[in-house]
């Protein structure tokens, strides 16, 4: 992203375009932030006509705020037959679709992508995708960044930061906390979305990183990263002092569900941080609400261990709990299968499922669930949720390249009123309501 831009204060908006033929229609996808495209998919069509219900999936599944729809003209600008079937395509994608569909002179964009498909060894390939992408490429350089953008009350807003790094703790296992000076991402943040990290001026791919805490006041946010590859490496190798690009405040967050007083936050591994900052959070904001704080490691934990207050019912074993969220009078217990000591032996969903059985029916009506952590254990925790009639949220991680909604890398498949659909996890979510998500092993389970 190019320093001092406007994009710096843009949110991300999605375009579909297309590569309008008698037979076949290309379709990319591209976002407004980064001005990115990428090959979707070809759609089958007949004299022109698409196959509605199959264009119809794709824009269900991409949401997107406007569309492109290439213009075939002559070399000599002059208008063919073809020209006036994309026109009738755009107009008809606008009545059904219900968003602004631009056009775009397409010329030479079929021979664009045959020359990109070649020189990436895939000459032959299907090119109709690749040439939407080059039209939505070439709608991107006409039009400015600030006519792209969506207004910031719509998406949030996301800022680009040099970050100098305040603290840095380490911890057993390759485990890491770095407190941040971002006053812009600090003044926004909230439970659930996170920062995409240049971990390194070596490393031209950012990280994601879920935030831990943030400070408006003093300007700083908190994470907590396990080493684990290339990336999360060199960020460990950082010391005090040093600046670090931050995007970020990107994504949605947890919200507080109606009519549910007890909390019940369950965190796991490098999932901890979002409901960390959740239950602190709700304790300035909501001090209604009685949060009960679970969380699970298979490593030594990141943070001061204590022995965990009287409170809730839970087993034998389970008495010891986060430090920092004790002080805060926020009940909190951990969990683990590595014999750490005053943990309970277990999967962290095991725990809330025996906390669950204790409270009486009355008592349980009141609670809504909010979990982050590895995918299995969010199936898990999702589970729970469907067994005691839960509301529940929970916070996904998916492999991201760009964070902001350009490249579909981290597209999960979301039911919705009219099936499951794709959504982005880096802008749609990374919060989704649990019953929502389809999740692997159900999706692979035969129907
Ligand atoms: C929204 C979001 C929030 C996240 N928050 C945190 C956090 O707060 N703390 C933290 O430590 N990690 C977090 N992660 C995971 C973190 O981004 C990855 O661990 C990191 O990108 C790995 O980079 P790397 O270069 O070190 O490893 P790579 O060399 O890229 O990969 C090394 C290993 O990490 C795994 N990995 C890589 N990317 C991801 C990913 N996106 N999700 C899960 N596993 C991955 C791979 O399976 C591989 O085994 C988050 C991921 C997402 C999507
Ligand atoms: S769309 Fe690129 S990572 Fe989400």
């Amino acid at each position: 992203m190019t320093r001092g831009s406007s994009a710096r204060d843009a949110s991300p908006r999605t375009i579909l375009a297309f590569d309008h033929g008698r037979r076949n229609i290309g379709v990319a996808v591209g976002q407004s932030l980064t001005r990115t495209a990428t090959p979707l998919a070809t759609l089958r069509a007949r004299d022109a006509v698409p196959e509605w219900a199959a264009l119809a999936r794709l824009v269900e599944g991409w949401q997107p705020q406007a569309m492109v729809v290439g213009l075939p003209l002559n070399m000599d600008g002059t208008e063919q037959d073809t020209t006036r079937l994309a026109r009738r395509f755009r107009n008809e994608l606008e009545r059904r679709f219900g968003v602004p569909v631009h056009l775009v002179d397409e010329r030479l964009s079929t021979r664009e992508a045959r020359e990109r498909l070649a020189r990436g060894g895939r000459a032959g390939a299907d090119d109709d995708p690749v040439a939407a992408q080059v039209i939505l490429e070439d709608w991107f350089s006409q039009n400015s960044r600030r006519e792209l953008a969506t207004p910031a009350s719509r998406r949030g807003t996301i800022f680009e930061e040099e970050a100098r790094i305040l603290e840095h703790e380490r911890f057993e296992a390759g485990q890491h906390r770095l407190r941040m000076q971002s006053p812009r991402i600090a003044g926004t943040a909230l439970p659930g979305s996170f920062v995409h990290v240049r971990c390194d001026a070596l490393l031209p791919m950012r990280r994601p990183m879920s935030i831990l805490e943030a400070e408006r006041e003093m300007g700083w946010v908190d994470l907590l990263f396990k080493e684990v590859g290339t990336g999360t490496r060199l960020l460990a190798r950082k010391e005090v002092g040093a600046r670090l690009s931050l995007l970020g405040p990107i994504g949605n967050h947890f919200e507080a569900l109606p009519g549910s007083s007890r909390p019940l936050l369950l965190g796991g591994g490098v999932g901890m941080p979002p409901v960390v900052f959740l239950a602190r959070y709700w304790r300035e904001s909501h001090p209604q609400l009685s949060p009960l704080v679970l969380l699970g490691s298979e490593v030594p934990f990141p943070f001061t261990v204590c022995r965990a207050s009287a409170g809730p019912q839970l087993p034998a074993g389970a008495d010891t709990g986060m430090e920092a969220l004790e002080r805060l009078g926020v009940a909190s217990r951990l969990a683990s299968r590595a014999g750490l000591e005053g943990c309970y032996p277990g999967h962290v969903t095991d725990l809330a499922r025996d906390w669950l059985r204790r409270l009486p029916p009355e008592a349980r009506r009141e609670v809504a669930l909010y979990a982050c952590g590895p995918v299995a254990m969010l199936e898990a925790a999702a589970a729970l949720a469907e067994e005691y009639s839960l509301p529940a949220q929970v916070c996904l991680e998916e492999y991201m390249a760009c964070a902001v909604g350009g490249c579909a890398g981290c597209a999960v498949r979301i039911h919705g009123p009219s099936g499951p659909a794709m959504r982005r996890v880096c802008v749609d979510g990374p919060v989704f309501d649990a019953h929502r998500v389809v999740w692997p092993r159900a999706d692979a389970s035969p129907s």
